[in-house]
């Protein structure tokens, strides 16, 4: 069964948004080095594939292939022909011992929601590893309380190729209480050329430290180094986000 994606992945007018509303991020000064220094690389939950399609720019000579199950994300990333895009979702990826880096950027490990789902695609990341490769991701660290910021009056403006305004604006569905699990949330975007607003709802898991370690260590990965920021700052009990450096241990080890 095709994985069903949020509306902000799956309508083709938002995925074509999706650039501009996520410019300026600051993954990619981390990123984009360790996709430049390694000679195959699988991007999971890829999107519009802009972090590959700027390693290609840059001069990337090797395997270069994005994975992700929306369609339209796709589309956007097609406009390069030398990279590899297929449709698909982390669990039922086809590779054995294939990349020397996997990634997941943009917080796309937050949309593994269930345990058995995160279990099915670690494993399946594990698998498409070679034997000395590395997997490397970021996620929300629960304790910063990120979506306290995830309000109306945070919005984003930007404005579209037609010279349109469009408004991207977040709304908690539950904002009180963090349950321990997972952040459900509403995104509203707006623009005067569209009949009526696009809503995309969306839930999030949220990790603490323990939790990815013990998942890590359960599908056979040794983390070789976490940072609490994309400065490298040293992981704390409050920084904002968990980015992880993991290796494949090999079978025997486990
Ligand atoms: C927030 S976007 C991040 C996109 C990109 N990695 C980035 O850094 O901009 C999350 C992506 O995860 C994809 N996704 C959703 N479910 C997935 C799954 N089960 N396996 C892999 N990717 C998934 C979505 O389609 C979407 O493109």
């Amino acid at each position: 069964m095709a994985t069903v994606v949020d509306r902000a992945f799956s309508d083709p007018a938002l995925a074509a948004l999706y650039d501009s509303l996520c410019a300026g991020r600051p993954d990619f000064g981390f990123y984009l080095p360790l996709v430049m220094a390694t000679a195959s690389v699988l991007d999971v939950g890829c999107g519009t594939g802009e972090l590959l399609r700027l390693a290609r720019a840059g001069g990337h000579q090797g395997r270069l292939c994005g994975l992700d199950p929306a369609r339209s994300m796709l589309e956007q990333a097609r406009v390069r022909r030398d990279i590899e895009w297929v449709l698909g979702d982390a669990a039922s990826m086809p590779w054995h011992n294939a990349f020397d880096l996997v990634v997941m950027t943009g917080h796309a490990f937050q949309v593994l929601v269930d345990d058995d789902e995160l279990r099915a695609a670690l494993a399946a990341i594990h698998r498409a590893l070679t034997d000395c490769g590395q997997f490397v991701f970021e996620t929300r660290n629960p304790t910063a309380r990120a979506w306290e910021h995830w309000t109306p009056d945070e919005a984003v403006e930007i404005v579209d190729a037609n010279g349109w305004k469009v408004r991207m604006a977040h709304a908690v569905d539950t904002p009180l209480e963090f349950d321990g699990r997972t952040v459900s949330f509403t995104v509203t975007y707006s623009s005067p050329s569209w009949e009526a607003p696009r809503l995309s709802h969306s839930t999030l898991r949220f990790l603490g430290v323990e939790a990815v370690a013990g998942l890590l260590s359960e599908a056979g990965f040794a983390i070789d180094d976490q940072f609490g920021d994309w400065n490298r700052a040293p992981l704390t009990r409050t920084s904002p986000e968990i980015i992880t450096i993991a290796s494949r241990r090999k079978a025997s080890h486990r």
